[in-house]
């Protein structure tokens, strides 16, 4: 995954204060979700960690005390009483056409409707995005790719709620900052559509519990759309992994390292900085789903495997400020912020089968793109960036091997499609296809939200470890017990009618 490759440069900035979360809510005085969101914004610069984290672990409004990471953790282990139905292999209803919402249209959901667009059997029905000119592009393209205009949805921060009402959406995609992804997330569910949401899908604990929840009331898919999950590295070591050539499976490691420091820095790339404010607030790995998602598949995390606990330190924070000094004029915005955001976070997160997965995150120092992606077992071990491979017997010589040799590997997905459009080397177009035909075959989607949760539970988690200087934090057990069943998940069959 890399986000400059996401950069599309028409595209037009319409910096209006209806983009930006930092100039709503508080000052307007509504009342319920917008108020918690605009105190983290208002805080963010000033306060730095303070206020903004109260709630990370205990399930708190943001302005509560800071919880004892410890209880924190361990609270958060033990199960609320399930209200719905489990959501584990609950197959989508079949349907011949899906009909999509897409929330957010800048740099990733500009470029993700293409995807959905090229899609047989999907109709984006509405779009919505406070910046009207990134809305009417989006709708244009619907227009262009021969389907019926769409609604369209700019009216303020909250008009994404009208899209959700709508009785003609099956699915609503998420692609918007941080901040929304949850209140977004679960507006969709109470209105009974399944939903699709970029990384990281919420920032708490008790959000993450609250969405496991609706998806099991709503009976509605909740998923984090991991789009590394079906990288074809990726996705031949998982189908390696499963048919054992790793042996008995052992540590894998994980990473989002992307030199994002002059991205974050400029004013026309993302819509507003809502970005780079995050490292005014949290020391913890921002962004763990890249690296997460695909180790949790080769171990068949929730499906056999859980992740237990995680142990997270942290590094310094001196990259962005030293960027900041070296290249932004005084006067910038940007000098009022002080960044407490570990330029390196390292987590470890023990499995219940004893496994160990190494986590990274760094986007504020110089170092070439790296998801990591490792996986190594009692046979070999696999490590990405670049791809190379050593496993018995074919490999005896204390020298790396060619991973291009075991094609044979690849996951049908990348058998059907050799090049797949779209960004990010394919795997965006897979992520996008696979669901797509999931929803109309009436399949069991390849995550669910008891992944999406797991998967997002190191952003609160790692804050909370580096706090009590790593003392290790409980990840839940979303399923409540069900992780002990194996079944498929993204190494999945091919079905038969496409
Ligand atoms: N999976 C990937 O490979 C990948 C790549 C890039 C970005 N992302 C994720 O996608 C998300 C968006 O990132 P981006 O780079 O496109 O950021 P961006 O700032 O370019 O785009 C966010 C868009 O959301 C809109 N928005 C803001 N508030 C909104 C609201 N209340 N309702 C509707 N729209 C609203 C903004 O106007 C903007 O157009 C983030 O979660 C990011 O982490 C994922």
């Amino acid at each position: 995954m890399n986000d400059a490759a996401q950069h599309d440069d028409g595209t037009q900035h319409d910096a209006t204060q209806h983009g930006n979360p930092r100039h709503h809510g508080a000052e307007s005085g509504d009342p319920g979700p917008m108020s918690r969101r605009s105190v983290l914004w208002t805080t963010a610069s000033v306060a730095g960690a303070g206020l903004a984290l109260g709630g990370l672990g205990a399930g708190t409004a943001s302005a509560a005390p800071v919880p004892d990471p410890q209880s924190a953790g361990a609270e958060q282990a033990s199960a609320p009483r399930r209200q719905g139905r489990t959501m584990v292999g609950v197959p989508f209803d079949r349907r011949s056409t899906v009909r999509v919402g897409l929330v957010g249209l800048g740099n990733r959901g500009g470029s993700m409707i293409d995807l959905f667009l090229a899609m047989e059997g999907v109709r984006v029905v509405a779009v919505c995005d406070p910046v009207r000119a990134k809305a009417e592009r989006a709708a244009a393209k619907v227009g262009a790719a021969g389907q019926p205009s769409p609604a369209v949805y700019t009216n303020g921060e909250n008009d994404y709620e009208n899209l959700c009402r709508r009785g003609d959406i099956d699915f609503v995609y998420v692609a918007t900052p941080w901040d929304f992804h949850f209140e977004m997330a679960r507006t969709a569910l109470l209105n009974g559509k399944h939903v699709g949401v970029e990384c990281p899908i919420a920032l708490r604990l008790d959000e993450l519990w609250e969405l496991v929840d609706l998806s099991e009331r709503t009976r509605r898919h909740c998923m984090q759309l991991e789009n590394c999950c079906y990288g074809r590295n990726e996705m031949r070591v998982l189908r390696m992994a499963h048919a054992g050539l790793f042996g008995d499976l052992l540590h894998g490691a994980g990473a989002y390292n992307h030199d994002l420091r002059g991205l974050m820095f400029d004013p026309e790339y993302y819509e507003g900085p809502w970005r780079r404010l995050w490292h005014t607030r949290l020391r913890g790995d921002l962004y763990p789903n890249h690296g997460f998602g695909p180790v949790a598949n080769y171990m068949d995390i929730n499906r056999g495997d859980r992740a237990v606990s995680i142990t997270s330190v942290g590094s310094p924070s001196l990259g962005l400020a030293e960027y900041r000094r070296n290249n932004m004029p005084p006067g910038d915005p940007s000098w009022k912020e002080t960044y407490i955001e570990s330029d390196r976070t390292i987590s470890l997160v023990q499995t219940a089968k004893g496994r160990v997965i190494r986590l990274e995150h760094d986007v504020s120092t110089p170092h070439p793109y790296s998801r990591i992606n490792s996986l190594g077992g009692t046979k070999g071990v696999f490590e990405d960036y670049p791809a190379r491979i050593y496993i018995e017997p074919d490999h005896t010589n204390d020298a790396w091997g060619d991973f291009s040799r075991y094609a044979q590997w690849d996951h049908w997905l990348w058998k059907e499609h050799a090049n797949p459009p779209g960004g990010h080397g394919g795997m965006d177009y897979l992520l996008v296809f696979r669901l797509m035909q999931c929803m109309r075959l009436g399949l069991v989607p390849d995550f669910d939200v008891y992944d999406a949760a797991t998967w997002t539970a190191p952003v609160p988690l790692s804050h909370l470890s580096i706090k009590a200087k790593g003392a290790p934090q409980q990840i839940p057990d979303f399923t409540r017990g069900e992780w002990k069943k194996a079944r498929s998940g993204m190494d999945s069959e091919q079905p038969e009618q496409i």
